[in-house]
């Protein structure tokens, strides 16, 4: 039923009048209705839903609802089931949770989403419900975990889910209270410490355990899986799903592997596990569907003709060590949708076998090996016409071959793999012409084939076709032919690297329109950034990056190019570009890094650079600019290092103290170079410091850690000079600093389709 906000009043009419009547005709009272998926345009729950006073069944989640949740919910004494969640984050909260004291027979308790994060007693509260089942409470901006607890009345509660609260604290031990009816139990992401508790072995019902993304530490406890439970006929560990990635946790896998073996999922990926894993340890896992041991110190040694008892779905091996020769098992895996093999320390050919995928195939990821020979050629497998073959490779939608020795020319087929939104082959020794069959992949949002020796003019055929991209990289190869106007129409462009290849002609004249919005993508990528190479995880969205360095581009920088807000790094160095710094450069607020070195510019340094209040680098040496250094913001704080080779240049820093007579005549500089000067001082804030838009579009989460660390340095006038030089030689933790704000921040986006306002 279709019900919106102004027919509430109705809809309770209805529900009294009407079902509870049909259900006292049949004799018992009972009232049941489903709101949920109905959508109540953010007003309040009403308070008077206290008076429907028979109701057993009151699901209100995904409504959109807002405001405090009423406690006249209280008064509905035979609710049996109340679910609250999936309103938008944090869009509903309480102040206590003191009004379920009369809810006796409620057995179903999920309020997810809710903000409780002044309910400190909630756990007390919970207590009172003798009969719950099954508690929710995800997302709920919990921040007490209380440690003991007596006595504990739940003792029939099967279903617990914790996840994604933040309470600093060890595993309680009143968990293990409730560990004989406990089935499901999720704690991730809930900055647990402290050790697993040996009492998990004692949780005689538990099949699911998620432990998952804590800092949790110490070895995986033997006692694990190894409950027996008795029955008449067999013995088996109830145990069945094992999440415990991305803690801390040490030790050996081997030993905890021997009580696992009724496993369907295993996953201790991002852990110190270490361990040397041969067939015999997983000789028994025949159940087992996914398996994660990526990213620890582990050796999976088997030998070439073992097959395993086990048919995965997800195989997640990156950093185990499992070459140098190719995995000969995987042979007999013919079912997994999702294949991690990266940085195994495999320098061999990859068999022709492998690339008889499944249908199921969606990623895999054969990065940072040492593989050997070219890449698959998929029309030759169609042409074999075996029905399993590369057809199924059209379900491929991340295809990583990066950081191998691969060879010879990219196959026209690959043209073949239309839902492919990552193609990443870059750092390998591909040489030829691109083939133009990619353009049909429409949906690529990643391609790089960047340290390679391709040609080929490829940009115009991109620029009309893989209106997608948003992650563009060539570099170092030698591509040539001019930078197309298509180029700008990519409307979701964010990095665009075409540093280091034959390009000539002048930089088109428009915006790169992708680079002004914001944007998000949880990936990693490599970038090359002052000439160091940095690997970005889960932070891309905060990287805006246009290279062009290293070229023959000519002409003169287009104004539009400046108009950037939201970019971050900009490098045109190494080129023969001529003409003035366009006067509007101060108006890329965000900018953090700009090198115009190596060209023919001229003309003085527009005055509206003085605001580039975030930039820590800066390079405009070898070219032929003139006159004054602009004065007033940290454009005097950089070496001279970032001015030399500019004869006519002088002022801070530079030892060359100005005079009048340095001003020249320069035809290029009588035009454009005096309006819009001080374009960029505009968004001053009080300090002489402008607030970067880019920013504060981060949401809030960003910005409390933003300005936590960084905002007194940066308010205070007197040290923002030596925090500026300072930030010069930081870059490293800069990103650290950011990745963790970012990652933290896409926990939210997980669960929230709607982020935080
Ligand atoms: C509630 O309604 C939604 C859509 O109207 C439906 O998808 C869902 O299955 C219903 N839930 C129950 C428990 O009846
Ligand atoms: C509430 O309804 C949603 C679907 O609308 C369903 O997924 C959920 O299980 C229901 N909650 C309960 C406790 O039945
Ligand atoms: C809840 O019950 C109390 C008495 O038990 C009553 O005073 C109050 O009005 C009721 N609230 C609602 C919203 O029905
Ligand atoms: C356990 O539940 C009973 C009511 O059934 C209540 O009287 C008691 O206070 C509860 N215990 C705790 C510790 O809350
Ligand atoms: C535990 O909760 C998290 C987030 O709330 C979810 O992503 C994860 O799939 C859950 N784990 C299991 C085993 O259901
Ligand atoms: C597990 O249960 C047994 C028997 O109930 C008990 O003796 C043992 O101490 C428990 N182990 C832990 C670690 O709590
Ligand atoms: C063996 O134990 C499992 C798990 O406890 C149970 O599901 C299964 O029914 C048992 N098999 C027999 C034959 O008793
Ligand atoms: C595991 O880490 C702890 C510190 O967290 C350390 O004390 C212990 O020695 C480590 N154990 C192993 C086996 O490395
Ligand atoms: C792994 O185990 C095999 C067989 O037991 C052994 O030969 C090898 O040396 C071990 N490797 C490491 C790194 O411990
Ligand atoms: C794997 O095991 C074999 C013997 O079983 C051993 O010779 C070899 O060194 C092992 N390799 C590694 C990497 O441990
Ligand atoms: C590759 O694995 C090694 C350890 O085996 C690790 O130190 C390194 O960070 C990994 N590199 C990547 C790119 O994952
Ligand atoms: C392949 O995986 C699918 C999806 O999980 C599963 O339903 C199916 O049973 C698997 N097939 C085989 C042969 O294992």
């Amino acid at each position: 039923m279709m019900i919106h906000g102004s027919k509430f009043i109705q809809l309770l009419v209805y529900l009294i009048g009407l079902q509870c009547m049909e259900f006292s005709l049949s004799g018992a009272i009972r009232c049941m209705d489903n709101l949920s998926q109905n959508n109540f345009y953010y007003n309040p729950i009403p308070d008077f839903i206290g008076s429907l006073q028979y109701i057993e069944y009151l699901n209100l989640s995904n409504a959109n609802f807002r405001g405090p949740i009423p406690s006249s919910l209280g008064n509905l004494s035979h609710l049996e089931s109340l679910d609250l969640s999936g309103n938008e984050y944090s869009s509903l909260r309480a102040e206590n949770l003191n009004w379920v004291y009369g809810l006796s027979f409620l057995k179903v308790l999920d309020l997810s989403g809710a903000d409780l994060s002044n309910v400190e007693d909630w756990l007390d509260a919970i207590n009172m419900l003798n009969s719950l089942v099954e508690l929710s409470l995800f997302y709920c901006k919990l921040q007490k975990l209380p440690q003991y607890l007596h006595p504990v009345n739940f003792t029939s509660l099967q279903i617990l889910d914790l996840s994604h609260n933040t309470f600093h604290s060890t595993i309680p031990d009143w968990l293990f209270e409730i560990g004989h009816s406990l089935v499901y139990l999720n704690l991730s992401s809930c900055q647990l410490q402290g050790l697993i508790p040996d009492a998990f072995g004692n949780m005689t019902s538990l099949t699911s355990l998620d432990l998952s993304r804590n800092d949790l530490e110490g070895p995986i406890p033997l006692t694990l899986g190894m409950f027996e439970k008795e029955s008449q006929l067999n013995k088996s560990s109830s145990l069945r799903e094992l999440y415990l990635s991305n803690n801390q946790l040490n030790g050996s896998l081997e030993q905890s592997l021997v009580h696992l073996s009724q496993l369907v999922a295993l996953d201790v990926a991002g852990n110190k596990l270490e361990g040397n894993i041969t067939e015999a340890h997983l000789k028994k896992f025949s159940r087992l569907r996914v398996l994660d041991l990526s990213s620890n110190q582990l050796v999976l040694n088997v030998s070439s003709s073992w097959i395993p008892p086990f048919q995965l779905e997800t195989i997640g091996l990156g950093s185990c060590l499992l070459g140098p020769k190719f995995p000969q098992w995987l042979r007999s895996q013919n079912n997994f949708s999702s294949i991690d093999i990266s940085n195994s320390s495999i320098a061999d050919v990859v068999p022709n076998w492998f690339w008889n995928l499944s249908s199921r195939i969606r990623y895999m990821n054969l990065s940072f090996n040492g593989l050997k020979g070219s890449v698959p050629d998929f029309s030759s497998q169609l042409q074999l016409s075996i029905p399993d073959c590369w057809k199924y490779g059209r379900n491929l939608v991340i295809l990583n071959l990066a950081n191998n020795g691969l060879s010879g020319q990219i196959p026209n087929s690959i043209g073949r793999l239309i839902n492919l939104k990552t193609l990443r082959l870059d750092n390998n020794n591909l040489s030829g012409e691109v083939t133009s069959s990619l353009k049909n992949c429409i949906d690529l949002r990643v391609l790089t084939l960047a340290n390679n020796r391709l040609w080929g003019n490829i940009l115009a055929w991109i620029g009309d076709n893989l209106q997608n991209l948003m992650i563009l990289k060539l570099r170092s190869n030698t591509f040539s032919g001019r930078i197309p106007s298509q180029m700008c129409h990519l409307q979701n462009l964010k990095i665009l690297d075409l540093a280091l290849n034959n390009l000539s002609g002048a930089i088109p004249r428009c915006v790169f329109s992708g680079m002004n919005s914001a944007w998000f993508e949880p990936d990693t990528l490599s970038l090359t950034v002052r000439h160091k190479e940095y690997e970005y995880s889960n932070v891309l969205f905060l990287i805006k990056l246009l290279d062009l360095s290293s070229n023959n581009l000519s002409g003169e920088i287009p104004k539009e190019v400046m108009t950037l807000d939201g970019l971050l790094i900009l490098n045109l160095s190494r080129n023969h570009l001529v003409g003035p710094i366009p006067p509007n450069t101060g108006e890329m607020g965000s900018l953090e890094s700009l090198d115009l070195s190596r060209n023919h510019l001229s003309c003085t340094m527009p005055a509206s650079m003085a605001s580039l209040t975030f930039l820590n680098y800066l390079d405009v040496s070898h070219n032929n600019l003139s006159g004054e250094i602009p004065r007033g913001g940290q454009l005097n704080t950089f070496d001279d290092s970032s001015y030399m080779e500019n004869p006519q240049l002088c002022g801070i820093p530079l030892s060359k103290i100005c005079s009048s007579d340095e001003l020249i005549e320069d035809p290029y500089c009588s035009n454009e170079n005096g309006d819009g000067e001080n374009q960029g001082i505009q968004k001053e804030g009080h300090d002489g410091f402008k607030i970067p838009s880019f920013y504060l579009s981060r949401g809030l989460g960003f910005i409390a850690g933003f300005w936590g660390l960084w905002g007194s340095l940066i308010l205070n006038r007197s040290w923002r000079h030596t925090y500026f030089r300072f930030l010069g030689n930081m870059t490293d933790k800069i990103y650290v600093i950011v990745v963790v704000g970012a990652a933290k921040l896409q926990r939210k986006f997980q669960r929230q389709q709607t982020p935080p306002k």
